[in-house]
């Protein structure tokens, strides 16, 4: 089977309801992310940071995959398929998508702040100060803040070396390393894009636009990728 990597971005899953960063009524504008999504502000603040995280899980278990996640698990019945995610949402596997990649962490789990590699599923909702790992330190969301490393850039791009088609979805390929995934792709493997908004990616040519949202976007998609 060809592979399809799949890019996926906060977009992915604004038609399930969760919002997205950047755009107006995103989180970056009610928050500030320095204070909630970088190691200094868990310095300062740890149970602000727990908070907006503790908020960001509920509305997690509160909501399902959309069409647009259920599609592309749907796709690994002609595709091999590997999505490479920036959300830290498990919308992609309640879907039924067997290999996601998380660049960016997982909300539902935790993380030891002694040791990064003690991770644990969060039970419910809550991660509250006073949630000790095994070693008795206190235990983080076990996401990706601002200015740390992203140890599962490697893999993705080795990945998207690999893809026989790159669809990316729903992300302002802001962020690095995560928007440089696209300079890993062969010159003649296609390329398409599905955002109803447009995203600049700087350098990058060719790539196939589907302007529409998640569900729509990866439904023309399927029946594009039929024609051929
Ligand atoms: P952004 O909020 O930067 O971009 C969201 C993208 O989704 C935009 O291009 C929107 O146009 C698009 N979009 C909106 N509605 C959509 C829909 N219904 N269907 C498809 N696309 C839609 O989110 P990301 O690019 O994912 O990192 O942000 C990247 C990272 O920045 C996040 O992982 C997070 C954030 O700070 C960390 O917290 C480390």
């Amino acid at each position: 089977m060809k592979k399809l990597v799949v890019l996926s971005g906060a977009g992915m899953s604004a038609e399930s309801g969760l919002r997205t960063f950047r755009e107006m009524g995103g989180l970056w504008e009610e928050y500030d992310v320095q204070e909630v999504a970088s190691p200094g502000g868990w310095e300062k603040d740890r149970e602000l940071v727990l908070r907006f995280y503790n908020e960001r899980r509920k509305q997690l278990l509160e909501t399902h995959p959309n069409r647009g996640h259920i599609a592309l698990a749907e796709l690994e019945k002609d595709y091999d398929v590997s999505i490479v995610t920036q959300n830290v949402d498990d919308l992609h596997e309640r879907a039924g998508s067997s290999k996601v990649l998380h660049l960016h962490g997982e909300l539902r789990k935790s993380q030891s702040t002694a040791d990064s590699s003690l991770v644990y599923d969060i039970d419910g909702w809550e991660l509250n100060l006073g949630a000790l790992c095994e070693k008795g330190a206190q235990l983080r969301p076990n996401v990706v803040w601002f200015g740390e490393a992203v140890p599962a850039i490697e893999e993705a791009a080795v990945l998207v070396a690999a893809a026989d088609l790159l669809v990316i979805i729903g992300t302002s390929m802001n962020v690095y390393p995560a928007a440089g995934l696209i300079n890993y792709v062969s010159p003649s493997v296609p390329v398409y894009l599905i955002d109803p908004n447009e995203v600049s990616m700087a350098g990058s040519t060719g790539i196939r636009v589907i302007r529409k949202g998640a569900g729509e976007g990866v439904d023309e998609l399927i029946n594009i990728l039929k024609g051929e």
